[in-house]
């Protein structure tokens, strides 16, 4: 190469390097201007979690759902959701895999006795711990090549977590069915505390974990808005459920938080949840007048994290301020609430902290339309480029109004789940497929 053949090269890369520059600046300038207008759109289109109290309209334009095979899907799941009609306690289909007493896993060909101490013992080998709350810890297991997860009450100096366990324990036995996670074995040998650090309940394994960790993860952001409702369908079926047992609604009392409820749910294989914890879900038996009471109210009401959310329905804070008038919650929300007038204020705690009846099952109710945000909305806070995010939208804007009654101050004026399942497939069923 001569010289000035050189110099030539030279001079037309400086060039182009030039003009790349210039472009690398316009380019630079282009997508700040899209950033700006995405975020400014976002903003006008944000939602704010959890206090859902304030701001809620009538309901706007019909939805616009995706149409074709997607929408037929929903849509036969929305009138499998009507069969539960008025005789709801009596026929309720609970869809348990094997007659009680026996399970039957993915890949497994048919239904096995629920595993006894030995088996328990012996059969499973043991993996990493993955979760923990108040009362257990839980652990991976695999039994025969078959996931489990293995739960161990959890020993604390000075508590009793026997009564908790036991509780779970038979709540598992109990409520078998689709809607709570299958029991795979326990072991029960609560008698002294020698014995109970070899107490375990062993249930199916869910890969997908709680469902607050499952809205969460970039997983399912690829998941379609009509999954997400389903998910959010399925939630109401769990509590529809716990409300229309044969003996009086149970209400679910471990819901404090909006994270405490997301992860009491875990997330099947099949885009359903199902319940696990289930150590406080008290019965209400209002046809022999007793509301429900929950456990470690006094524990409760010195978190002030808990406060701070203000998700607990309004009789759940009122009875905490009156029987606790020096809690941390009271601190936080004014002793402007508080019923003073009331002869039996004081202490009035049980040996669990349960404070006097005051529950039904509107308790629960209140705290629907916060997690079907979190289930819809939560993702797409965090996610601006979300692909599903305006027909999430748009379904939470078409909700409104049930959701509005179910935030009634008075427990009674909010529809029951039934209600609230009916209004949520209203708005897939009566969609016209264009
Ligand atoms: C309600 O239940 C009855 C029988 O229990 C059934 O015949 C009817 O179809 C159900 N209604 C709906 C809307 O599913
Ligand atoms: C069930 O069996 C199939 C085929 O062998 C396998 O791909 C799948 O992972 C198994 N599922 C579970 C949960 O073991
Ligand atoms: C577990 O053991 C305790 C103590 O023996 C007993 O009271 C309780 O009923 C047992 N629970 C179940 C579900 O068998």
């Amino acid at each position: 190469m001569s010289k000035q053949k050189r110099k030539l090269n030279n001079l037309q890369s400086k060039n182009r390097s030039k003009a790349y520059n210039k472009l690398k600046g316009y380019i630079i300038v282009i997508l700040c201007a899209c950033m700006v207008i995405l975020l400014l759109k976002s903003k006008r289109r944000d939602v704010s979690l959890t206090a859902f109290t304030d701001g809620i309209h009538k309901m706007k334009e019909s939805i616009n759902l995706p149409a074709g095979k997607a929408l037929r899907k929903l849509q036969a799941h929305a009138v499998s959701i009507f069969g539960y009609n008025n005789s709801i306690s009596e026929n309720i289909n609970n869809g348990a895999l094997c007659e009680n007493g026996k399970f039957l896993l993915t890949n497994m060909t048919s239904c096995h006795p629920w595993l006894d101490c030995t088996e328990i013992n012996t059969e499973i080998a043991l993996g990493k711990y993955f979760g923990k709350d108040l009362t257990k810890k839980l652990q991976y297991g695999i039994w025969r090549g078959y996931n489990v997860a293995v739960q161990h009450p959890v020993m604390e100096k000075g508590k009793d977590r026997f009564g908790d366990f036991n509780e779970n324990l038979r709540n598992y036995i109990d409520l078998q069915s689709r809607f709570v996670p299958q029991l795979v074995g326990f072991c029960n040998v609560s008698k002294s505390a020698m014995e109970f650090g070899r107490s375990y309940i062993v249930t199916e394994y869910y890969p997908r974990r709680s469902l607050g960790e499952y809205v969460r993860t970039i997983k399912y952001r690829s998941t379609t808005a009509i999954d997400r409702f389903q998910l959010a369908i399925s939630y109401l079926e769990v509590l529809l459920f716990m409300h229309s047992q044969p003996q009086g609604p149970r209400i679910l009392c471990d819901s404090n938080s909006l994270d405490d409820t997301l992860a009491q749910f875990l997330v099947t294989e099949s885009n359903t949840v199902v319940l696990s914890d289930l150590d406080d879900i008290p019965l209400v038996q209002e046809n022999k007048g007793k509301l429900a009471r929950c456990k470690h109210q006094d524990l409760l009401s010195n978190r002030e994290d808990i406060a701070k959310t203000y998700f607990l329905a309004p009789e759940q804070v009122k009875a905490m301020l009156k029987y606790l008038p020096n809690s941390r919650f009271s601190k936080i929300y004014g002793s402007k609430n508080t019923d003073n007038n009331d002869k039996d204020s004081g202490n009035l705690l049980d040996s669990e902290g349960r404070l006097p009846p005051y529950l039904d099952e509107k308790a629960d109710v209140y705290k629907i339309p916060d997690v079907t945000q979190a289930i819809l909305l939560l993702n797409i806070k965090e996610s601006k480029l979300d692909p599903h995010k305006n027909i999430c939208i748009e379904i939470w804007n078409s909700l409104k109004e049930i959701h509005s009654k179910c935030k009634e101050h008075t427990p009674l004026l909010r529809p029951n789940v039934k209600e609230i399942l009916k209004a949520y497939a209203d708005i897939i069923i009566n969609k016209k497929d264009e």
